[in-house]
């Protein structure tokens, strides 16, 4: 959601947050300010916009000082604006915080510090984190007794730096991630590990509630009752690093193309744990299956793959309304749980819920340092690399790769991902070469005011997948329909200004889509076919590569949607990294 980033040690502090912050910025992009401490002042500039935009108007690299915090906003509270970006002051300016998360009981707090005589400045939630801790520091003028007060005061979900007026950098965290990177400088506090991994690979994850104090050289992790704790430390891949968009002008597309070589590598490093999936898959009575998003629709695509072929009882349910539906969970369960970010809220209530039902997690996640992959019995990477466009695009394919796989060994064989693979990995070369039709296509969408995706049985999750991309890159109203649903309702929507995508390669529900398009065609409407089968039904075509293992077509199928999704986003003049209203991790409820 929010990006947090510190620094204390020897270097000049402001270039290292800006650039850290650039690399975080997916996580919203709303508003940018830093603060850093210089001969016992607190400095902060910040507003509202990008981090090139805030640092090219306010120069954020050029303040002084050897230690400092620094934030992206994605508002939760309080409108996009300079006075409610962070990072935010107590009354005195004597301490700065930055925080994300949502701290539910921020009203009470705050009616409380107001009538001890504090001052807000900000709508946010965020602020009553400076007045708290400026209140207990004030008595004892001890940051560590003052952390310990302030974190148990706080209710809801947060993680947060402070920075002192005497060169104290301190945070900790409740169900958002919070991290520590150690640099022979000094040291990294940081919501991500792409804060600070370009300069290192040592971590230290915090658990929940662990406050963290770094004054002048030294670290010191507490629990929430100011014990000591040690939390050791992990190294983690470098090739994190290596996040540019190379010759590609967003990370969108940059992430698009690079889907054949990721679907070519996914899970082949990992097969003993496959194994050990798959054992416990088998021996579950019921599997549910959750995520959110775009993950979810793997999730759908995993419940059909399993029921219908590895003939294991599945049931989907989305993350956020998990906490709803508990009822026939228990210890013969598994619940898997599908992440990219391995951070994303709904989710892990979801997960909490379930392990708290008896059944056993398992996940599949991109990150394996994410509080998911850290909470689930056993967890498989779909190792893509970083993600940063904020639609989806990369970790679907290889989400769905990955469970192709799972269940292909759960059938042995039978789905025929493991023996086809490399003739996937070359469709899929294919499929990215028609681009520069698909962009003609974009162009001729460029006004479309609604789009309706449609599709049957393994499409269905395609069309939802491809109808949020366009949402979520072009900001048209795009809908996911079963091709079947219809004329139960949808069909009083379409007119002679509908576009309408129907995802359908040749199988057997190929031609009952071709009898939906006919009815749709009949009401004026345009029909965009996405096949490796022509049809006169077809206004528009946008051809995928035959092949015999028709099973295998959702992870083909979706990359002209996704295409098409970030060529409308340009056409509309949208950015497609950074669409309007959101962020890649969803950590708030
Ligand atoms: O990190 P996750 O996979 O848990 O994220 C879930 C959704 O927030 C995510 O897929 C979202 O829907 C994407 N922006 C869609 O492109």
């Amino acid at each position: 959601m929010c990006s947090i980033i510190g620094y204390k040690g020897q270097l000049i502090v402001a270039p290292l947050l800006v650039d850290s912050l650039k690399r975080m910025e997916y996580r919203g992009y709303d508003s940018v300010g830093i603060a850093t401490i210089n001969n016992g002042k607190i400095l902060v500039k910040k507003g509202v916009g990008k981090v090139l935009d805030v640092n090219r108007r306010l120069d954020l690299s050029n303040m002084g000082g050897h230690a400092g915090i620094g934030h992206t906003r994605w508002a939760t509270h309080g409108s996009i604006t300079e006075k409610n970006a962070h990072p935010h002051y107590c009354c005195t300016d004597s301490m700065a915080i930055v925080h994300n998360g949502i701290i539910e009981n921020h009203r009470v707090l705050m009616k409380e510090l107001i009538d001890l005589g504090h001052v807000f400045k900000s709508d946010t939630d965020s602020e009553v984190i400076a007045h708290l801790l400026e209140r207990y520091y004030a008595e004892q003028k001890n940051i560590k007794s003052s952390m310990i007060k302030t974190c148990k005061r706080l209710k809801g979900d947060y993680a947060f730096v402070a920075a002192l007026e005497d060169g104290t950098i301190c945070g900790s965290r409740c169900n958002e991630p919070l991290m520590i990177g150690s640099v022979d400088t000094g040291f990294f506090i940081s919501s991500d590990i792409l804060g600070f991994i370009r300069y290192t690979d040592k971590a230290i994850f915090l658990e929940n509630r662990d406050i963290v104090v770094i004054d002048s050289k030294t670290l010191q992790i507490y629990d929430p009752d100011g014990n000591p704790v040690n939390r050791s430390l992990t190294q983690v891949a470098w090739e994190l690093a290596a996040i540019d968009k190379g010759k590609y002008s967003h990370y969108t597309l940059k992430e698009i193309h690079e889907q054949p070589f990721i679907v070519e590598k996914v899970g082949v490093q990992n097969l003993d744990k496959i194994e050990e999936f798959c054992n416990i898959l088998r021996n579950s009575k019921t599997v549910f299956l959750t995520g959110s998003g775009t993950s979810y629709h793997c999730a759908l695509i995993a419940k059909h793959i399993l029921s219908n072929f590895a003939k294991i009882h599945a049931e989907t349910m989305i993350s956020s309304e998990f906490q709803y539906t508990l009822s026939g969970i228990d210890n013969t369960s598994v619940l898997l749980a599908f992440s990219q970010s391995g951070e994303t809220a709904d989710v892990l209530q979801a997960v909490n819920a379930a392990k708290r039902m008896g059944a056993k997690v398992l996940s599949i996640v991109n990150v394996p340092t994410s509080s998911l992959a850290r909470i689930s019995d056993s967890f498989l990477t779909i190792e893509c690399g970083p993600e940063i466009g904020v639609a989806a695009t990369k970790s679907f394919t290889a989400q769905l790769s990955l469970t192709y796989m799972i269940v292909d060994e759960l059938c042995n064989g039978y789905l025929g991902f493991k023996i086809n693979r490399q003739i996937l990995v070359d469709a899929l070369q294919e499929a990215l070469a028609a681009e520069n039709e698909i962009h003609g296509i974009a162009e001729k969408l460029r006004d479309a005011r609604d789009i309706y995706v449609l599709g049957r049985s393994i499409h269905y999750p395609i069309a939802l997948e491809g109808a949020l991309k366009i949402k979520e890159l072009s900001y048209i109203h795009a809908e996911g329909i079963a091709a079947g649903e219809l004329k139960h309702g949808p069909l009083a929507l379409i007119d002679v200004n509908s576009y309408v995508i129907i995802v359908n390669p040749n199988d057997t529900t190929s031609d009952n889509n071709i009898a939906s398009a006919h009815e749709i065609k009949a009401r004026g409407a345009t029909i965009i076919g996405i096949s490796n089968k022509p049809d006169e039904v077809y206004d528009i075509f946008i051809k995928i590569p035959f092949i015999k293992c028709n099973i295998i077509y959702p992870i083909i199928e979706v990359l002209p949607l996704q295409i098409l999704a970030y060529y409308l986003s340009l056409v509309k003049n949208v950015d497609p990294d950074y669409p309007r209203n959101l962020a890649k991790s969803v950590t708030v409820r």
